[in-house]
């Protein structure tokens, strides 16, 4: 559905920055490049604009949004951090990590981005563009990616404008984005536990805890009472039917293909996209959201996805195959 809204376009620049800074000033909605996918951003403490941004993604309002800001300082105005917080945040900010930890006292991110938990997700980006956004409109930033809720994440302006074009105010294009997965989200209370595998491996972060992250408890998926919220199960489905671990190729399925290995009956596939021709996870991880949007839209049967090993960034890639073949 068109709002009627007109969508500028700018190249990331200082006038694109400037411009960007000004609209979410105005409670104006503004898709940006991070280096994990395109966010769609809405002034942090601004409820009529947080309001507009469910609004144009049809995103469920239980659904609560990451705080994006530029450095620890303002980080710390929005959440308490405890040793092991601070120690991944030392580690990996900036970059794919976001944390989930309890509000500060007067925490200045609307309750409707949390939608009322009692917790902030709070990330610094370390995407030039995005952090020379936030810098230039000096507050924190919620940021969503920049999709329609239900559709992939985008990893270019094109994927957003395709997607949010009359429904939000101005992307600025920054090229294609580095990682291509979002980013990891961990939770620090007692325990840290891992919410969403994403851009930072497990390993990274297991490395600098000196332990093993916690899995979320096993009702996390379900929708009624989402621990993460957005762990929707079927948060990241293309409308073509996604079949994992395809070991052949049915007549009329499109292949999404990984590394040199073999898939019998090959030459079924109506057509081959290859995540990465040498294996490469980081690869993969940068080519997988848009190479699904491209064979969602050559009405194959189905999407066969050969497997795809769970290891290093492998875990966050699977992870968002798994919700693509749920379905929506
Ligand atoms: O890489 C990313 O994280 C991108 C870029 C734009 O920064 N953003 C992103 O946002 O993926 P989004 O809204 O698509 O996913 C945010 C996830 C959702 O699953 C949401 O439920 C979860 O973070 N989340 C946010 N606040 C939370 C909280 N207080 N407790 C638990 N989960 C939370
Ligand atoms: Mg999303």
């Amino acid at each position: 559905m068109d709002t009627g809204l007109k969508t500028h376009v700018l190249s990331a620049g200082a006038a694109a920055t400037a411009t960007a800074a000004g609209v979410l000033a105005e409670g104006g909605l503004v898709a940006f490049p991070t280096e994990t996918v395109y966010g769609l951003g809405a002034d942090a403490g601004n409820a009529a604009a947080i309001a507009r941004l469910y609004e144009a993604k049809g995103r469920p309002a239980f659904n609560p949004l990451i705080a994006h800001v530029a450095d620890l300082g303002a980080a710390r105005r929005i959440a308490l951090f405890n040793g092991q917080a601070l120690r991944l945040a030392d580690a990996f900010w900036p970059g794919p990590l976001t944390l989930v930890l309890p509000k500060a006292l007067s925490c200045p991110v609307a309750e409707l981005a949390t939608a009322g938990l009692d917790t902030v997700a709070i990330r610094i980006p370390a995407h030039k563009v995005a952090r020379d956004i936030i810098k230039a409109f000096g507050g924190a930033v919620v940021a969503p990616s920049a999709n329609l809720s239900g559709h992939v994440s985008p990893t270019t302006a094109e994927h957003v404008n395709g997607d949010l074009a009359g429904r939000i105010d101005l992307i600025v294009d920054g090229g294609p984005v580095e990682v291509g997965v979002e980013s990891t989200i961990v939770g620090c209370f007692s325990d840290p536990v891992l919410l969403r595998p994403g851009g930072l491996t497990r390993a990274e972060i297991e490395r600098v805890l000196g332990h093993p992250l916690q899995s979320p408890p096993q009702d996390a998926e379900s929708e009624a009472q989402p621990v993460a919220p957005g762990m929707l199960a079927s948060h990241y489905a293309p409308r073509t039917p996604v079949r994992l671990n395809a070991s052949d190729v049915h007549v009329g399925e499109a292949l999404l293909s990984f590394g040199p290995a073999k898939v019998a009956r090959r030459e079924c596939a109506s057509v081959e996209m290859n995540l990465s021709e040498r294996g490469d996870l980081a690869e993969a991880a940068a080519n997988l959201f848009g190479y699904l949007r491209t064979l969602d839209k050559r009405n194959a049967d189905a999407i066969a996805v050969m497997p795809i090993p769970e290891e290093g960034l492998g875990e966050a890639i699977n992870d968002r195959l798994r919700r693509a073949a749920v379905g929506r």
